[in-house]
């Protein structure tokens, strides 16, 4: 028999042929765990971690358009808030109507100076403290016209500042109300369990 010359390892570690045979059918089935079993799992991780982040993403946009609606048996999309939440659009709900009344009652009396006071304490300034999750809950197309209304009140205030008729007024605060009649046909604001 033919003396195999040890090699660097079975010197080292005094490893015998056998063991170098297994030591090397190890190495082949490390290689082919990693080019296959492995990476096919790694690849398999990151489908799933990919599966997760287009889900996140996805999720983020559906409610971003979405907000925290649901269909309800009126016709109109009820969005789901805590009592507090509700609570707090309420109350803006109530200034946009003390709004519109003490508009009416100004331009009636031809105050314009008063109708742009009154249109510009409710318009876009008006806004900006609005909880985040609270504006998460609200569907982009609500979010659009609720903060419209806010603006068409600047742009009846500018009015009133620029001209000094208040039917003027009144057919731009009855075109403006066409944004209050039409999110509440289509919207209500129920609690959610
Ligand atoms: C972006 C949507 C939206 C706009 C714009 C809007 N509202 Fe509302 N409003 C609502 C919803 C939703 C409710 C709750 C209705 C329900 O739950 O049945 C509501 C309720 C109200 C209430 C009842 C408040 C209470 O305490 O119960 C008043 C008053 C009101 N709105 C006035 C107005 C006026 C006036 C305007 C326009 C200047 C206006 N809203 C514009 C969505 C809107």
């Amino acid at each position: 028999m033919l003396a195999v010359r040890a090699s660097p390892l079975e010197m080292e570690f005094g490893m015998d042929k056998n063991w170098r045979f297994r030591y090397d059918r190890a190495i082949v089935v490390c290689i082919y765990l990693h080019t296959n079993k492995i990476w096919a799992g790694m690849n398999k991780l990151s489908y799933l971690l990919n599966i997760v982040l287009i889900g996140v993403v996805g999720y983020g946009g559906y409610k971003f358009i979405n907000g925290n609606a649901e269909a309800t048996d009126d016709g109109r999309t009820a969005i789901m808030l805590t009592f507090e939440e509700r609570e707090f659009l309420l109350a803006d709900m109530r200034t946009f109507l003390e709004t519109v009344q003490a508009i009416v009652a100004a331009a009636g009396e031809g105050d314009m100076a008063a109708v742009a006071e009154i249109a510009t304490a409710n318009g876009i300034a008006a806004t900006g403290n609005e909880p985040a999750a609270l504006m998460a809950k609200i569907p982009l197309e609500m979010k659009q016209l609720g903060f419209g209304t806010h603006d068409r009140f600047d742009v009846l205030a500018a009015l009133a500042t620029e001209s000094n008729d208040p039917t003027k007024v009144i057919v731009e605060l009855g075109d403006l109300m066409t944004n209050c009649t039409g999110c509440h046909a289509g919207y209500r604001f129920d609690v959610e369990e």
